[in-house]
Order: structure tokens, then sequence, then C-alpha cells
């Protein structure tokens, strides 16, 4: 590594010598030049000023840092203030008859650098000012003053505030022709002097119409693009104006435009780049791993289950599983559904006393989802937490580390990246409309297919975030909550969150878990995660497929077969049986064991069962995928040759033998081309003899397991029957495939 980095050192140093000599800038004036920017608090907008700044080499002077802002209440959408000019004209005093000297102004919570210093001298010389204002299309805060700009060839035509570069006595005059109190408004105090034809010729002040050097994004946010610069030794991405085809240096989101910003942020002053993707993300970062358990953030974690939501085991055996200290977290947990309540209590019962502290607020307390969320976050500050972390029911942590993960991560709020298995759908916006609503932006795909991992700031995130506890002690409730309007409580929270210009970026450097899809679950139905195969396959499957279906096809095992051509196989958990036949109970209409069946074609069932058909309890179509995604492969794998896909099976149906009943069943072929027979329960355990013989070979299977399944062919060669139950009750499930 280290002769690389020597030799592109040096590389570097020959390019700069290169650019000094090409351009009519020498290091003397880069030296000399004064860079101000104002900023009362080091707020998110301010640290990544403060990066931009760092990855040009250039060192700004931060006026007012730690005061009150004296500016005005107008902070949000403009940082404006006379205080700003006051602040500077000070600093310039010194300095005010340097007349080689130059001085560039930023504001400093919505801008970034994208170049360094001596291009945005060389290109402010080459305007020939004295003074350079940046320009945007709208004339504010007084409209009045139109009439009196001069007109414009091409591009912007108003003066804007934000960003401005000039030699040091020209601005020390602007800042002194008038004078101006600290609650008043600078941008118009330099429209009056940027309209007054004498002065502005005086000064020889100028606007920097089409955006040589600084872009003005608001009412601009079509003219802009990125694009990937590949000049240098290594790719970064600029800003392009494709209106005025020039490459701005300076970006200023002023107005509405900061959401805007914050999307091209994650990209310009070589934020992500494609050789070293997220170099953003190492930025401030730290390492907790090496911190001893007693030294670990404390951490409010606020679970929030609002609406009836599939595998909420699993979602509480992950928060249950998270690799932080329990000793460091305080729990609350809202639960919303009462059908969740036994599910509640096992994780209470399970966990509930190795966590610093837990409270519940149950069904019956009748709390509305904002209200808890506003609890949530008051308990938070109450426990005096470094941290809040919350996650609602739909968020799946699959990864074990991602609370340390995110804390490490050192943002004020920093959701890990969620996303329905093999959807676009996720737990951020890339973008909003006008009317604050989902909107796609450009990397949107690339970033929920981790095409491009990094850390995004992005204006909308729900399901799953982590908080910096400061934040929630600065602002308290009254300005950060989750109510604004009849917006959803997450639609508030973004909302507030981007009205105080906090940053929310959603991370996707690592797989940190997924999302579940709880809109069509029915808790009406008895097990109704059964009948989530489809929505949420990749749940379904890790809660139901046995852990030790793949040893099937490992090559290396030779597949089990207790009789000729009769494979044995593990193929679904114990739950999948205990929840199959708690389907089938509940429905309860075992048929009658006779030879008339009116729920065939042909009325007539030659060997007939007490049984169910997966239709009845409106089962079959999940019955079905099953069939196709776990059956189909071990019957190709083993009776090599036949193809059938999608399989097809009209007879799927759980039988129940008992005694006194239907205890066993005469020998019959199958309809099949071939057979699946899964046990569902335990033989010596549920019930007693049983099992199934094949006559032809005299060979039975008796010591049958549940969650096992057997395959075998169906007509002429496996002429079969149901062996004699004598106490208990066995149950199983049948598929005649490929009739
Ligand atoms: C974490 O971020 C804060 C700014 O929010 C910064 O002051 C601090 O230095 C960062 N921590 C580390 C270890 O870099
Ligand atoms: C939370 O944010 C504050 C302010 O940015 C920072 O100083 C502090 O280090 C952060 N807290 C933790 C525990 O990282
Ligand atoms: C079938 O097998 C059983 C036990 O393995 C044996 O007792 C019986 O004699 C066999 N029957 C025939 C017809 O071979």
């Amino acid at each position: 590594m280290a002769p690389n980095l020597v030799f592109s050192i040096f590389r570097l140093n020959i390019l700069i010598l290169v650019c000094i000599f090409l351009s009519n800038v020498n290091s003397r004036e880069v030296d000399d030049t004064l860079v101000f920017t104002v900023a009362t608090s080091e707020t998110d907008g301010f640290l990544r000023y403060q990066r931009s700044a760092i990855e040009y080499g250039i060192k700004p002077i931060v006026l007012g840092l730690g005061e009150d802002w004296k500016g005005g209440d107008n902070i949000r959408y403009r940082p404006g203030g006379g205080w700003k000019v006051n602040l500077l004209r000070n600093a310039l005093e010194a300095y005010k008859d340097d007349t080689n000297r130059i001085a560039l102004f930023t504001d400093g919570y919505d801008v970034m650098f994208l170049s360094d210093l001596s291009s945005i001298i060389d290109k402010f010389k080459k305007t020939d000012a004295r003074i350079l204002f940046g320009a945007e299309s709208s004339c504010w805060p007084d409209a009045g003053l139109e009439s009196l700009y001069p007109t414009v060839e091409s591009g912007k035509r108003f003066l804007n505030s934000g960003l401005y570069i000039g030699y040091v006595p020209e601005i020390y005059k602007l800042l002194t022709y008038a004078p101006l109190k600290d609650e008043n408004d600078d941008q118009l105090y330099f429209t009056h002097a940027y309209v007054d034809d004498k002065l502005r010729n005086q000064l020889n002040f100028k606007l920097d119409s089409n955006s040589e050097i600084f872009q003005n994004l608001n009412g601009a946010l079509s003219e802009v693009e990125l694009y990937q610069d590949s000049e240098k030794e290594y790719t970064e991405f600029k800003l392009k104006n494709v209106v005025s085809h020039t490459e701005p240096l300076v970006i200023h989101g002023n107005g509405f435009s900061k959401t805007k910003l914050n999307a091209l942020g994650n990209y310009l002053a070589r934020a992500w780049t494609p050789e070293e993707e997220c170099r953003h993300c190492r930025w401030g970062h730290i390492d907790l791993q090496k911190t001893k358990d007693a030294k670990m953030p404390v951490v409010l974690i606020a679970l929030f289950i609002e609406n009836p939501t599939p595998f909420l085991q699993e979602y509480f055996l992950k928060i249950g599983d998270l690799e932080y200290p329990k000793q460091k977290i305080h729990v609350l947990i809202h639960n919303n559904v009462k059908y969740h309540v036994p599910h509640v209590q096992e994780f209470v019962e399970g966990y509930g006393s190795k966590y610093l502290s837990l409270k519940q607020i149950t069904p019956d307390d009748v709390v509305t989802e904002s209200n808890a969320r506003d609890l949530s976050l008051d308990l938070c500050v109450q426990k005096e937490c470094d941290f809040y972390f919350s996650v609602d029911s739909l968020g799946h942590l699959d990864n074990p580390h991602t609370l340390r993960l995110l804390i490490e991560q050192n943002r004020t709020v920093v959701a890990p990246l969620l996303v329905r298995p093999e959807k676009a759908w996720s737990n951020f916006w890339g973008a909003l409309t006008q009317d604050g609503f989902y909107a796609r932006s450009h990397d949107y795909l690339d970033i929920v297919y981790n095409k491009k991992r990094g850390l995004w700031n992005v204006p909308f995130i729900n399901t799953c975030y982590l908080v910096n506890g400061t934040l929630l002690r600065k602002y308290g409730r009254t300005q950060l909550n989750y109510v604004k309007g009849n917006l959803d409580a997450d639609m508030a929270f973004s909302g507030n969150l981007n009205d105080l210009d906090v940053f929310m970026y959603v991370s996707n450097r690592v797989e940190f878990g997924h999302l579940i899809n709880a809109e069509s679950f029915d808790t009406t139905r008895t097990a109704p995660d059964m009948y989530q195969i489809f929505e949420n396959g990749r749940d379904w499957a890790a809660r139901y497929i046995h852990p030790e279906y793949p040893e099937i096809f490992n090559p290396n095992k030779k597949p089990l077969q207790p009789c000729p051509d009769v494979y044995w196989a593990p193929i679904v958990t114990r739950q999948f049986c205990n929840d199959l036949i708690a389907m089938m109970e509940a429905f309860g209409r075992w048929s009658d064991g006779t030879n008339e069946d009116n729920r065939l074609t042909g009325g007539y069932e030659a060997v007939p069962t007490r049984d169910i058909h997966m239709n009845q309890v409106g089962w079959e179509p999940h019955w079905m995928l099953f069939l196709q995604k776990w059956v189909r492969p071990i019957q190709e794998h083993i009776f090599t040759g036949y193809f059938h896909d999608p399989p097809r099976s009209l007879m799927n149906f759980v039988v129940r033998y008992k005694p006194g009943e239907q205890p066993s069943l005469r020998p019959h072929h199958d309809s099949s081309t071939y057979t699946i027979n899964i046990a569902l329960n335990e033989v010596g355990k549920d019930y007693e003899g049983g099992g199934c013989r094949f006559i032809r070979y005299n060979c039975s299977v008796t010591d049958t397991k549940a969650g096992w399944l057997l395959m075998h062919p169906g007509r002429l060669t496996h002429y079969h029957e149901g062996l004699l139950v004598t106490k208990g009750v066995r149950y199983i499930m049948i598929s005649f495939v490929d009739p």
C-alpha cells in the first residue's frame, strides 16, 4: 500500500503544479484567501459542509459557533440575518486595505464545496468582477425590486446572498455601505446595493448568472445533474448545469431545494465514488468492538406492534438475539393487537428480566400509535439514554450486530436498510413529491438491490432507526414528535426531522435484515402464518421447512431408502405439523369414511379414509407452491429423468387414523405418478401402531418421524396398506402427485 500511496501523492502534486501553471492563480493568492461561514451549532448540514471543505483542502473560518443565533427566526428556509453580515464585517476589519486579498463567503448549513480553492479563484478572476454573488431565478425577499435589476443575456437575474466571493476592500465597502441590524434581512441589504447602479459599478459588483462558480439550487432543480468525472486518476461525481453548460464549484441547497442537495450530497465532494464506494461512511465512524459491556452506550429499544404481523415470534427472537449487553438496554413495547398478547408475553418471560428495564403498553391501555411513540421518546430522555432505537414489528433484524453497527456509524439518525425480499419495497424513500409524498430517486433501485452500498441521506425513513439521544434532549417533545397534521406517525416524524434540518441516513453497507409484508395477514384463521407462503416466503421457509431438508441433496450421502424405491427425508418442521393438525382440527369436518364423497368429481372414493382436503381449509394454492418448491426437487433428485414442473395434484389431504373411527386402511394403489406421505405426529408418543406396509416387498415403515416425508411410486409396484393404529391418533399428510 505505502509505495502506491506515495506514488499517487506524487502524481497528485504534479497535477496540482500543472493546474497552477495553467491557471492565472498563484499559490500565494490561494493561501491568503479567507473563507468564511456562519454557523451557531454543528448541525448535520454543517458537518457535511465541513467534510466537503476538508475534502478539497479548504479551511473555513467559522463565525458564530456556540453563540445564540441573532439573525431573526428566518433560519429555517434561509439562514438569513443581518447578524451574519455584521459578524463578517468585524472579521474583515483587519484586512480591509488588503487590495489583493480575496474573501469567499458561504452559508454553512446547506452548502457544499465541489472543488478546491484555486479552481474557484481562477474562475472568479476570469469574471473580472471585484465582487461576485450567486444568482437565482426569483427576486426575494422584495419582489417589488425586480424592475430595478439589470437584465441578463442568459441565466439567472437575481441576487442570492448565500454564496459570494470578492476582493476584501470591496467586500468591506459593501458590508459597511449602510447600517444593518442583526435581525434584518441580509439578502435585502445586498439587493439594495446591487440595484443601485452607481454603487454596483463602483464596486464592480456582478452576479454569477450562469453558475460558473455558484449553484443555488432553488428554482434550478432540473438544471443540474451528477456526472462522473474520470479525468483525474480516480473517478468522482461532479455537478453539471445542463442549461448553462457549466460545472459549478459550490452548491447551495437554498429554500425548498434542501432535499435535492441532500440527495446530491450522497455523491458530491467524493462522498461516494465508484472505486472507493462510501467514503463519507468512514467520516466520524467509531469502533465499539473492544468496548467493555459496562462502558457501552445506554439504549432504549422501542418495539411497536401496531397491526397484526406474521412471524412475530421470530421478530422477538431477533430482538432478543441482538449482540448487545442487555444490561445497557431499556425496552418499551407498545402492543396494539390482542392477537399478539401471547407472543409479547413469551418474549417478556424469556428475556424481560435480562434487560435494564422493560415496560409494556398493552392493547387494554388503549394508547394510539403516535402517543405511544411520543411516550417512548419521553422514556428515553427520562432514562438518560444515549440512543433511541425504534423497531416496528415489520422489521426483522437478521443481523444480530445491527444495533452496534448503527451506533458505530455515528450519525444523528440512521436506519438500517430493510427490504421485502425480492421486492423493491423498502423502509425509505429516495425523494419526495412537491406535497411530501413518495417519489423514486435515480438511485433508489441501486440502493434497494445493493448494487450501490453506502450511507444515504434520504427524506423519509420508517420501521427501524437509531436516534442519538442528544437530539431528543436538544429538541424536546414540542419540536420532535410523531404528530404533524393528519399524517401517519412515521410521516410526521420524518417531516419533523426534515423541518429541524436533521438528516436521516439509511445504511446498506451490510445486510441488516428485511421487511415483513402484513397486508394479507388474516388472524381469524387458525395458524395464520401457515398461509403466508406467498407474501413472506423467506420467513415461511425459515419457520416451516426442516433445517435438514438440504441434506437429501448432499452428494456425499445416500438418500435413506427404508423399502425398495421408497425414500425418506426430513422436509417440514414440528411446528408445521402442529399447525397443520391445528388447522384441520379447528375446521373439524372430517369425512365419514364411506365410499360416497361429494368433494370428488365422480362422487365416489374406492378406498376412503377419514380426511380433510386442503381446499376445504383454503390452503390448496399454498400446498401446490410447497409441492413445487420443496417436493419436486426431491423427486427430480431421486427418481431421475422425470420432470413435471409445476407438479399437478388433485388429491391433497390430511388423514386421521384413530381406533374406534378408522384405525387402518386396506391395501390399494394410489392414482399418482408418485405419492408423498408426511408424518405429522410421533409414534410412541402421540399414538401406537400405525405405519405403511408395501405388500410386494413385504416391507413396512413403522418408525415414522414427524416432519419426514415418504416418497414412492404410485401405480403398479407400490401396492400398500395403512397399518393399524392401536392407541391415540395418527395424522398424515398425503398428496397424489401427477395423477
Ligand atoms: C461522532 O460525531 C460527532 C459529530 O456528530 C463528532 O463530533 C465526533 O468526533 C464523532 N466521533 C468520532 C469518534 O469521530
Ligand atoms: C450524539 O451526538 C452528539 C452531538 O453530535 C455527539 O457529540 C455524541 O458523541 C453523540 N453521542 C454518542 C453516544 O455517540
Ligand atoms: C413379512 O415379513 C414379516 C416380518 O418381517 C415376516 O414375519 C413375514 O413372514 C413376512 N411375510 C411374507 C409373506 O414373507
